[in-house]
């Protein structure tokens, strides 16, 4: 109720006070702890409700949960590599108890040629992670990326061979080489898609229709689970999507698709929903009942990628916002609480995957590829956003 009462009062004074609202921190920006002088009394009124303290101030957020609260990293040669931007691993051990690579545990990087393996920049990441009791979770084993890009190296997208006895090598060789290090695996990604009807209306669900697909059908899902469970009994296997949250016809396609592979005995231990959601979609009640409909399959149910788009909202017709009001701020805050708020309820203990939040701080999100935003938990400078806190409340409340 205070947060909702304080919203109010922010965007009346937002709307009298002139210039704009707030502190117009960018994801761009680099210090967002600005002198009060500097500050709109809105921005002065969130700084004293939700302070931008320093990592290392701040309640640590697996201490809250007794389930992973995981974070996507960049290894390697990456800009923001945690083995180079090396004062992320301070935060990364106060913080967090799982971690998983945001690309360089994709079959470009751990199977570049059909018979070349690489696995030293992910080696480098288990073993820090296990050096320091954190776990690792394995992102992905069979995916095609959407949006016109692919994530499959050349050799694999132009293949003409076997494909089930290269897709099994693929995941035998990549699992086994991790067995006993990497704790659980999205398997198969994103391997379904919406049907539209022209108004644009979705109206139902298929598989995509990647090689995958293409040269095996549907089997491909059934066998990856299969050899990767092959390749480590002891790893809890997931199905991994995004817009799972919606509770649409893409839900009901996958959880029975889900349900068909349980009943054939394939070991499939878990969902994934990527969450990649918006300020304001979809409704807590949608993913609520979403998380309902997959909890009753009995599996865990794991938050794989979250962020909190919020310069484009999902119903702002494409208007994208270029100032990180101090509303926009509390809304966020509100909108990762009423997230994890969801989880909790719908999701029993013993079924909680965990919640990881795809990336640590603004600046490097994936979602600036399409506009300049402020997706996560940490300002650029590491100091802990509003958000931050939304996780701590749902946390701690539970
Ligand atoms: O590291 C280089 C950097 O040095 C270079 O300057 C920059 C520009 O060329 O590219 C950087 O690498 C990019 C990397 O993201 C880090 O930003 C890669 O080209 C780009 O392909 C890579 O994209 C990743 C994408 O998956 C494709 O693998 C994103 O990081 C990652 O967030 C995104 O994550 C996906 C999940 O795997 C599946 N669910 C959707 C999610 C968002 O698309």
């Amino acid at each position: 109720m205070k947060a909702q009462i304080l919203l109010l009062v922010l965007i009346s004074l937002t709307a009298c006070s002139s210039g704009g609202a707030g502190n117009s921190a960018t994801a761009s920006s680099t210090t967002v702890s600005a002198s009060s002088s500097s500050l709109s009394s809105e921005e002065q009124t969130i700084e004293t409700l939700y302070p931008p303290l320093p990592y290392i101030d701040a309640t640590s957020l697996k201490s809250l949960a007794d389930f992973p609260i995981g974070l996507e990293v960049q290894v390697a040669d990456d800009i923001r590599s945690i083995f180079t931007v090396t004062e992320q691993q301070d935060l990364i051990e106060r913080h967090f108890s799982e971690l998983v690579a945001g690309q360089h545990m994709k079959a470009p990087f751990l199977h570049p040629e059909e018979d070349i393996f690489y696995f030293e920049d992910a080696d480098a990441l288990v073993d820090y992670a296990l050096a320091n009791n954190i776990a690792m979770h394995g992102h992905t084993l069979i995916w095609y990326f959407h949006e016109g890009q692919t994530v499959m190296p050349d050799w694999m997208l132009n293949y003409d061979g076997d494909w089930d006895a290269m897709i099994e090598n693929h995941i035998t060789e990549i699992v086994s080489h991790f067995e006993g290090r990497v704790r659980s695996w999205d398997v198969v990604n994103e391997a379904v898609q919406t049907v539209r009807d022209t108004n644009g209306n979705i109206v139902a669900a298929e598989y995509r229709d990647t090689p995958f697909y293409q040269n095996l059908g549907e089997d491909y899902i059934e066998n990856a689970f299969i050899y990767a469970h092959a390749a480590d009994p002891n790893a809890t296997l997931y199905y991994n999507d995004w817009a799972l949250s919606h509770n649409d016809s893409k839900l009901d396609f996958t959880l029975q698709m889900i349900s068909d592979l349980l009943a054939k005995g394939v070991p499939v231990h878990g969902i994934g929903f990527q969450m990649h959601a918006w300020i304001d979609h979809p409704s807590k009640e949608d993913i609520q009942e979403a998380f309902t409909k997959a909890a009753a399959t009995g599996l865990q149910i794991k938050i794989t990628e979250l962020d909190v788009r919020t310069a484009q909202p999902y119903y702002s017709g494409g208007a994208v916002t270029t100032q990180f009001s101090a509303a926009l701020k509390l809304q966020q805050k509100d909108r990762y609480k009423e997230i994890v708020q969801a989880y909790l309820e719908a999701v029993t203990p013993s079924q909680r995957g965990g919640i990881t939040v795809w990336g640590l701080i603004d600046g490097e999100s994936w979602v600036n590829n399409a506009h300049t935003d402020w997706p996560l938990l940490f300002y650029n400078d590491l100091t802990v956003k509003p958000s931050f806190y939304g996780l701590v409340e749902a946390l701690t409340e539970q």
